[in-house]
């Protein structure tokens, strides 16, 4: 009946692109799974398929010699905050207001109201939108409330993920008794200057009264003995409850472990992700397996414990390994590697400054990269990059074309079918032509490298061109003197005292230069200073196209707020805020 009321011509045309429409539904390589692996705090120098001899990282070994590897890959930030926002959304953090004026560049509170804001749009929305099932498995770090505990204004399920299970914020040492802290610096200046000068001004005083020069009022001690008093209270509840109250694990918008246990924790995980393969075994998939591994706390379940030649960190490094190992079984056994493109990278550089007080590294290995986790040398960009699709990306290829972890972003929307927001920026590049051999050269010709809210380093790859042009408009004062990091603050600051400025800024040939050891001069590189002209040019076109946006990383939206934070009801006290429905079996299992 439908066919016959249509004149001729109209059918054949309608048939055809029936014909077409079925060819599209029954080839679902056009679209594939995406299963999207994020190592916390990893260095490109700790991988065996990047040069590591002494670390064994079999599975990523494997994953890379089936697919691309990427040499030249960065990360749009050295933290990871700014880094993972990026990563998400394919925009530089500055864009997104994800980019810190003060010291502080990440959150380390849970019940903090800055985070990713949701007029941004991730991945993980595009795809939902167009049919994929979405997970979060792991570390968010990304924010969780605005204004009060229920909100979930920044949580991934309000980025578009259906299912989020792990650490809304991150690993930290103090998440694990007797690990140490990452507050020394702010300890030394909350705690133990104000307790010095106290003390010292308490002792003048009684010398003053005791000499009978100023008759000091008893009130006066008193008071300040108090505010000493204060001051320690502060303290030692702050160490007490900084474990129970910022390192838990979520289920979707429900406390599953308060505070969070390291036992297992990379089995409970990768069982999360496998479980999730399963289930969406016959649909499209994404999959964002962010890793606790390998930032401090380090940890690893009996099996990997003092296995590796290197201490703590090897072994948390070996476990993460057997967990993409796993991954990667899931989709062999149901036949989806094929059709899956696996992705694997870390947030940004090592850690280099992370030392115990017994001197054993708890940071990984740059390679032979300059600083790490915090700066805008290589170490502190350079990340692993790699890419399988075993139909579509040929096995073994490497590239050492400038590519950026933003990139992940237009890539996978393209792939997935889904336009970009077509009312924003995006900074990311489709990865597909320089993959698929059907491009020689990136399409990054600038990237801009800020340390927090501040340019740092501008990278420029000319076209028809071998040399990778680096300008550092300053740099962080590495101590103690001759040190490769930022020793007595445990990280890199990014203004003040705690860098040097260059003017003109240093210059460096990454081609020739990957060391960054010998900064170019008008005597060594002729164009110098036509060279700088132009990078100055960008940078300032650059910067002009950037827009106010509200400041996420504000002091303001980092600090602890009583009213954000998030408790679960523990059944014998109302004040402790802990729970376990791990191991009571009560998390509902999806
Ligand atoms: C929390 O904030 C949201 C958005 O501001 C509001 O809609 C909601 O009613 C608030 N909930 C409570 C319990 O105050
Ligand atoms: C961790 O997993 C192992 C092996 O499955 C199991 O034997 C052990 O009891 C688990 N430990 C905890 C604390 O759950
Ligand atoms: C690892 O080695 C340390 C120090 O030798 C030891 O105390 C610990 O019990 C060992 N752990 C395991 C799981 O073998
Ligand atoms: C996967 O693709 C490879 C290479 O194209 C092919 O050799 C293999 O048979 C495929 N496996 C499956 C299960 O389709
Ligand atoms: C391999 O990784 C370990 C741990 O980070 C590091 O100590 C070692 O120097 C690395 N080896 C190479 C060759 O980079
Ligand atoms: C900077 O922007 C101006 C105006 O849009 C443009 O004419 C110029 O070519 C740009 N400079 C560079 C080096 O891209």
């Amino acid at each position: 009946m439908f066919w016959k009321q249509m004149p001729r011509r109209k059918m054949k045309v309608s048939l055809l692109l029936l014909v077409l429409l079925w060819e599209a539904e029954s080839q679902p390589a056009l679209r594939p799974n995406f299963v999207l692996l994020m190592a916390d705090d990893l260095g490109v120098g700790d991988l065996g398929c990047y040069g590591n001899k002494t670390l064994r990282t079999p599975n990523i070994d494997t994953l890379a010699s089936g697919g691309v590897k990427l040499t030249q890959h960065l990360a749009a930030s050295p933290l990871c905050t700014p880094s993972r926002a990026s990563f998400m959304t394919g925009r530089y953090p500055i864009r997104l207001g994800m980019a810190a004026l003060t010291r502080m560049g990440v959150y380390l509170f849970t019940a903090s109201s800055g985070g990713l804001p949701t007029s941004e749009v991730t991945f993980a929305r595009l795809l939902r939108d167009q049919g994929y099932s979405t997970a979060l498995i792991g570390k968010w770090h990304l924010g969780i409330n605005c204004h009060n505990t229920t909100d979930f204004c920044h949580h991934p399920l309000r980025h578009g993920f259906d299912y989020f299970y792990g650490l809304p914020t991150t690993n930290l040492r103090d998440c694990k008794s007797g690990e140490g802290t990452v507050f020394s610096t702010a300890y030394r200046e909350l705690v133990f200057f104000p307790l010095q000068l106290i003390g010292v001004t308490m002792f003048t005083l009684a010398m003053l009264r005791f000499l009978r020069l100023i008759l000091v009022p008893v009130g006066v001690f008193i008071i300040l003995f108090l505010l000493a008093g204060l001051i320690l209270i502060l303290f030692l509840c702050f160490l007490h409850y900084f474990r129970p109250l910022n390192c838990f694990l979520m289920q979707n918008y429900e406390i599953s472990q308060q505070p969070m246990s390291f036992d297992n924790l990379t089995q409970r995980l990768t069982l999360e992700a496998t479980g999730f393969i399963r289930r969406n075994a016959e649909k499209p998939f994404l999959l964002f397996l962010s890793y606790v591994h390998v930032h401090t706390a380090l940890f690893s379940s009996k099996d990997f414990t003092n296995k590796s030649r290197h201490g703590l960190y090897g072994d948390a490094v070996e476990e993460m390994d057997w967990s993409v190992g796993q991954v990667l079984n899931v989709l062999d056994e149901l036949g989806l590697a094929n059709n899956t493109l696996v992705y694997f990278t870390s947030d940004q550089g090592a850690h280099v400054e992370e030392v115990t007080s017994k001197g054993e590294m708890h940071g990984g290995s740059n390679g032979i990269y300059k600083g790490g986790k915090g700066n805008n040398w290589e170490g502190g960009i350079r990340i692993p990059g790699i890419l399988r699709w075993p139909r579509v990306i040929q096995a073994g290829l490497e590239t050492d074309e400038p590519t950026s972890n933003m990139d992940v972003f237009p890539t996978i929307a393209k792939l997935a079918g889904a336009p970009l927001p077509p009312d924003r920026v995006i900074d990311g590049r489709d990865l597909m032509p320089l993959i698929q051999g059907k491009s020689q050269h990136s399409d990054h010709e600038f990237l801009f490298h800020y340390c927090n809210a501040y340019l740092n380093a501008v990278r420029w790859y000319p076209p028809n061109s071998k040399s990778i042009w680096k300008m550092l408009y300053f740099t962080p004062k590495f101590n103690p003197e001759g040190a490769n990091g930022c020793f007595s603050t445990h990280v890199c600051f990014c203004f003040g005292n705690y860098i040097t400025h260059h003017d003109p800024p240093l210059l460096f040939d990454l081609s020739r230069d990957p060391r960054e050891r010998s900064p170019l001069t008008p005597a060594t590189e002729p164009r110098f200073h036509e060279i700088l002209r132009t990078m100055q040019e960008v940078a300032d076109n650059h910067t002009r196209s950037l827009r106010e946006v509200p400041n996420q990383l504000s002091a303001w939206n980092v600090l602890w707020k009583p009213w954000l934070q998030l408790c679960c009801p523990s059944p014998s006290s109302s004040l402790s805020c802990q729970c376990d429905r791990e191991k009571q079996g009560q998390r509902m299992s999806n």
